[in-house]
């Protein structure tokens, strides 16, 4: 039943998030009809809401009809440094909420949800002007989601070695400022679509970071020590990962790293963050999915790479490592 009802305990917790439940709560327990007041909800809804959160083990309820925050609840505080906010609030958005609507279509036909519903692809979709707010909540759940990446994987693996770190679709800068924090002595290249870089240069992003626009299915900057790459493989189809990944052992140092920070799809039936992940792939992307560690070794293979090892980090994300064949 808890599988069934699934969906309901997903948007519950969005409408929680959306109405800032979890600031409103920052001073300590409070009584439901005082929180409504504060967070703008019909009294007898927000304690409904609250009563299903708490089952599932979001929120407290410290004495009846009194809600506070426990461990899971305070990471839906806006100012929490991992705070899941935004992806909570995005998760059940219009964006994914309409696509996911599709998902019968995106299994029988294998395209994504989200051609079904808006007819183009998300990113597409998310251009057209009257989906602004929408792309800019799906851009605060992505830093947010990726902060807590950033820090695990920086502090995961050994940065110190490599003179020149190049970070393969990097947004804004916020992953190879704090590799450079981890490494002093190396400099950085950020490579984003020229649109993107436009927008890092108005960040301060420090003198030991050159900024280079371009697509990485074309080229990438030449002669790095480490190429990063970090939730950029499960965007693409295997045909346009070995593209992607070609272009980089091509151009790097002989003794070069390339760097995948990716979640692993474990071979077990076991329950994991990525089974979730693929299937929203599937939903939402074309072609992205979540790739097990002999599916990395085949992309690897094939784009005349080598994977050497696999490293945990504290988050969902680990580190595949790969060299030149
Ligand atoms: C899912 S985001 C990941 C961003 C960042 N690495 C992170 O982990 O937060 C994918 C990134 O790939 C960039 N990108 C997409 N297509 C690209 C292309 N053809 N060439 C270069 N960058 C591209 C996007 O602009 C975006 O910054």
């Amino acid at each position: 039943m808890q599988a069934v009802f699934g969906f309901m305990a997903s948007r519950a917790l969005t409408v929680a998030a959306m109405l800032n439940v979890a600031d409103a709560l920052q001073n300590g327990p409070c009584y439901y009809v005082d929180l409504a007041s504060t967070v703008g909800a019909d009294q007898r809804s927000l304690h409904r809401l609250l009563r299903l959160l708490v089952s599932l083990g979001i929120f407290e309820e410290t004495a009846p009809g009194t809600y506070g925050l426990n461990a899971a609840a305070d990471l839906l505080r806006t100012d929490h440094p991992q705070s899941l906010r935004d992806m909570a609030v995005m998760i059940t958005s219009p964006s994914h909420w309409l696509a996911w609507g599709e998902f019968d279509a995106a299994v029988r036909s294998g395209e994504s949800g989200s051609r079904h519903a808006y007819g183009t692809d998300l990113f597409s979709w998310f251009q057209q002007e009257e989906n602004s707010e929408e792309w800019e909540l799906f851009n605060a759940a992505m830093t947010s989601f990726s902060a807590g990446t950033a820090a695990a994987v920086a502090k995961a693996f050994d940065f110190t070695p490599f003179g020149k770190i190049v970070d393969i679709g990097g947004g804004h800068g916020m992953l190879l400022r704090q590799l450079l924090q981890a490494a002093p002595q190396a400099t950085g290249v950020l490579f984003d679509l020229p649109g993107v870089i436009e927008g890092a240069a108005q960040e301060d992003l420090g003198d030991r970071v050159e900024l280079v626009g371009g697509d990485f299915f074309e080229a990438v900057p030449a002669g790095g020590d480490a190429y990063v790459l970090k939730h950029i493989i499960h965007d693409w189809s295997d045909d346009q990962c070995v593209a992607i990944l070609r272009n980089i052992a091509d151009g790097m140092a002989p003794d070069g790293r390339v760097l995948v920070a990716e979640i692993v799809m474990p071979d077990t039936t076991e329950p994991h963050a990525a089974k979730f992940m693929d299937v929203n792939m599937l939903a939402m992307t074309e072609g992205g999915c979540e790739r097990t560690e002999a599916e990395y070794m085949v992309l690897f293979e094939s784009a005349g790479l080598r994977l050497v090892a696999i490293h945990a980090t504290e988050s969902v994300a680990s580190i595949i490592e790969g060299v030149r064949a």
